[in-house]
């Protein structure tokens, strides 16, 4: 399957700020062909995002979204409108918006139902908290999130599904995991799917991402990874060429 790699902007930016790396990452990253780009800027930067991609072999995402179709939401953006933007992905979930928003695993279920069905690809964040890890609680968190995120969910006609491993404590940190530990982890993430879905179906339509302070040197030991196909960036992915150079990592995989 090929690799992917997922820009994360957070509120980083500007606007101003934001368009011009919007077209800097253009620019750098336009060569890169064996790997799905993906850059998700914030709601202000969406339109720009669809006008300076069109055409081009990057795709772009939002940070959110409600599970609604439309309707008394003040706020809120729905999946519908996103698609209809150009929109091809969504981040879900992310440990950020679980811990400020309060975003439980059934809002992560209602917006990931919500993201498939309206035809765009959910990206959906799971993660243990640094306490949750020394108190040898991963799997059990990890188990309760993804079997949340995806209860009732089907990829029977051949949706696709992203999920990223996050541990909470390796976010923005500098200190990613090792490579054998989120290994380990998306073994886990396979097994609890292989309830949910048959082989042929994870196979095909779900890809495994690592991210939590993944950089350029960071990013080496799990390019071998057998089960890692790809990276979520946060704080690198607003360094155009640190960006471009972990997505020349992923081309060689
Ligand atoms: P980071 O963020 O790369 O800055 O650690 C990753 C994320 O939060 O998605």
């Amino acid at each position: 399957m090929q690799p992917i790699i997922i820009a994360n902007w957070k509120m980083s930016l500007r606007p101003a700020e934001a368009r011009r790396l919007l077209l800097l990452m253009r620019t750098k990253l336009v060569k890169e062909k064996n790997v799905e780009i993906v850059i998700c800027p914030s709601f202000t930067e969406l339109t720009a995002s669809a006008k300076i991609f069109k055409g081009t072999n990057i795709a772009w995402g939002s940070q959110d979204v409600f599970w609604e179709e439309s309707g008394a939401y003040t706020g809120e953006i729905s999946a519908l409108s996103l698609k209809e933007l150009g929109c091809e992905y969504v981040i879900i979930g992310h440990s950020e918006r679980r811990r400020y928003l309060h975003e439980s695993d059934e809002m992560v279920n209602k917006k990931t139902v919500a993201v498939i069905s309206s035809g765009l690809t959910p990206i959906v964040c799971v993660g243990e908290t640094l306490s949750e890890r020394q108190e040898g609680q991963t799997e059990q968190i990890i188990t309760r999130q993804i079997k949340g995120a995806f209860n009732n969910i089907d990829l029977e006609s051949g949706e696709k599904v992203v999920v990223a491993y996050e541990p909470v404590w390796a976010i923005g940190t500098g200190k990613a995991t090792s490579s054998a530990d989120a290994e380990a982890v998306f073994s886990l993430i396979h097994d609890i799917l292989l309830d949910l879905w048959s082989l042929t179906i994870i196979k095909n339509n779900v890809k495994f991402v690592y991210g939590g302070s993944v950089d350029s040197q960071t990013a080496k030991p799990f390019i071998s990874g057998s089960l890692c196909n790809g990276f979520l960036v946060g704080g690198a992915s607003l360094k155009p060429l640190e960006f471009a150079k972990i997505s020349q990592l992923l081309n060689s995989k």
